[in-house]
C-alpha cells in the first residue's frame, strides 16, 4: 500500500508560520508512530498570485483533487485588497471548495479547562464545551447568481444571490445528522424561514431527512436568536447546521467561546472517493492575520488541531488524532499561551515556533 498523499498549502500571512508547527507534527506522526505521508506542497492565494498571477494554478488544483488530504494554512493580505475580484487570494480558496464540491464543513468548538478563563464569557457558560457547526460550503449566497455590481440609472447596484436547492441542503442536513448520531444526538438548525424563501425550504428539507433520524432531537432557530443563544448558554447545543453565510459567522463568533480564534480548527468534506475516502481539505478557521504575521505570535493550535481531523476524517486513526488532542490539551495546562490567548494578562508569552515545541514534547511523552 503507498502512504496516504497530502497536499500542503500553507498560503499566506501566518500560514506559512503555523504551517511550519504543523509539518513537524505531521513527521513526528511519521517518526514515532509508523504514520508515513507522501507530502506535497504548492502555492495558493497572494503566493500564487505573486508567483503565477492567478490565486491557484489549475496544476494546483488537479494536485488537490488527487490526494488524500489537503491542509491548508490561510489565505489573504491587506497587498492583495484592491486586485479584481476574479484573482483576490480568496477565490483560490473558494475555487477548491467548489470544485472539490466540499460541501460539508465541520467546524468543532470545543473549550479546553485550561482556557475556560480566557474566553470573554463567564467559565460558567463555556467550561466543558464542546460543539459542532456544521456549515454548507459550496452553495448559498457565496456562490448564488446572478451576481455582480451592476449600472442601475445613475448609480451601481451590488447584487449577490443566495440560492438553495433541496439536493444541496439533504446532503449537508445528512452529514450533520450521522455526526449527531455520534454525538448527543441533538441537532439544531438555522436559517431564517420567517424572512428568506430558501430558509422555508431549508427547515422544510432538513425536517424531511430527520424523520431518517428518529433517534435525534431536531430544533430549529432563526440564526439571529440563533447567535444570542450561542453566547447567552452554547452548552444547550450539540450539533448545529446550517447555511453558508450564517456558519462563517456563526463559527467566528463560536471561536470566542473557545479563548481564541486561534483555537479552531474545521475539516471540509465531499463525496467519498473510488478509495472510500471523502475529498477532504482541512484548515484552521481563522485567516492570515496580517496584523501579526511575521511576528512569531500566531497561535499554531487551530491548524494542529485541523491536522487531528485530517487524522480522523480521512485516516481513521481517531486514536492518533486523540493523541494529538491531548498533547494541545496539556501544554494549555501547563500554562503555555501564544499571546491570542493572554488577553489583558500580564504574562510572558510564547511564539509559534515554542508552542510548537512544547507541543512535540507532549507527543513524545504520551509514548
Ligand atoms: P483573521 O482571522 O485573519 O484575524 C482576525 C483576528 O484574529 C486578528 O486580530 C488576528 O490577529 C487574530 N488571529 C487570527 N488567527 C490567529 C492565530 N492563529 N493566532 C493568533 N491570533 C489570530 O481575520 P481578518 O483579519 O478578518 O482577515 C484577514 C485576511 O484573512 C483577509 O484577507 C481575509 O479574507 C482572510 N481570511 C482567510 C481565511 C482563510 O484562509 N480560511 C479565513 C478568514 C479570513
Ligand atoms: C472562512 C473565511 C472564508 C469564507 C474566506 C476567506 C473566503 O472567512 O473560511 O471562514 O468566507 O468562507
Ligand atoms: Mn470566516
Amino acid at each position: 500500500m503507498p502512504n496516504p498523499s497530502l497536499l500542503i498549502l500553507p498560503g499566506d500571512g501566518i500560514g506559512p508560520e503555523v504551517m511550519t508547527e504543523v509539518r513537524r507534527v505531521v513527521s513526528w506522526f511519521g517518526d514515532k508512530r509508523g504514520l508515513n505521508f507522501d507530502v506535497s506542497e504548492d502555492l495558493v492565494g497572494g503566493a500564487a498570485y505573486d508567483a503565477h498571477g492567478t490565486p491557484l494554478t489549475d496544476a494546483t488544483m488537479d494536485k488537490a483533487q488527487a490526494v488524500d488530504a489537503v491542509l491548508l494554512g490561510a489565505v489573504g493580505g491587506t497587498k492583495y485588497d484592491n486586485l479584481d475580484f476574479s484573482v483576490k487570494p480568496e477565490r483560490g480558496l473558494l475555487r477548491l471548495r467548489k470544485e472539490m464540491d466540499l460541501f460539508a464543513n465541520l467546524r468543532p468548538a470545543q473549550c479546553f479547562d485550561a482556557l475556560a478563563d480566557f474566553s470573554s464569557l463567564k467559565r460558567d457558560v463555556v467550561a466543558g464545551l464542546d460543539i459542532m457547526i456544521v456549515r454548507e460550503l459550496t452553495s448559498g449566497i457565496y456562490f448564488g447568481e446572478p451576481r455582480g455590481i451592476i449600472e442601475e440609472g445613475n448609480e451601481r447596484v451590488g447584487i449577490n444571490t443566495q440560492r438553495y436547492s433541496e439536493s444541496e441542503i439533504e446532503r449537508v442536513a445528512r452529514s450533520a445528522f450521522e455526526l449527531a448520531m455520534k454525538r448527543d444526538k441533538k441537532l439544531c438548525s438555522m436559517e431564517k424561514a420567517n424572512v428568506m424563501e430558501s430558509g422555508v425550504l431549508w427547515r422544510e428539507v432538513v425536517t424531511r431527512v430527520g424523520a431518517d433520524y428518529p433517534e435525534v432531537e431536531l430544533s430549529h432557530m432563526y440564526a439571529d436568536a440563533g447567535a444570542m443563544q450561542l453566547t447567552r448558554w452554547p452548552k444547550q447545543f450539540d450539533v448545529i447546521v446550517t447555511d453558508n453565510l450564517f456558519g462563517d459567522m456563526l463559527s467566528d463568533l463560536a471561536a470566542m467561546l473557545t479563548g481564541s480564534l486561534g483555537m479552531l480548527p474545521s475539516a471540509s468534506l465531499g463525496l467519498p472517493m473510488a478509495n472510500g475516502r471523502p475529498k477532504a481539505l482541512y484548515e484552521p478557521v481563522h485567516g492570515s492575520a496580517p496584523d501579526i504575521a511575521g511576528q512569531g505570535k500566531a497561535n499554531p493550535i487551530a491548524c494542529i488541531l485541523s491536522f487531528a481531523m485530517a487524522l480522523r476524517y480521512s485516516f481513521d486513526q481517531g486514536e492518533e488524532a486523540a493523541r494529538l488532542e491531548r498533547a494541545v490539551e496539556a501544554v494549555l495546562a501547563q500554562g503555555l499561551r501564544t499571546p491570542d490567548l493572554l488577553g489583558e494578562e500580564n504574562r510572558a508569552p510564547v511564539t509559534t515556533s515554542e508552542m510548537g515545541d512544547a507541543i512535540l514534547a507532549a507527543l513524545d511523552a504520551s509514548l
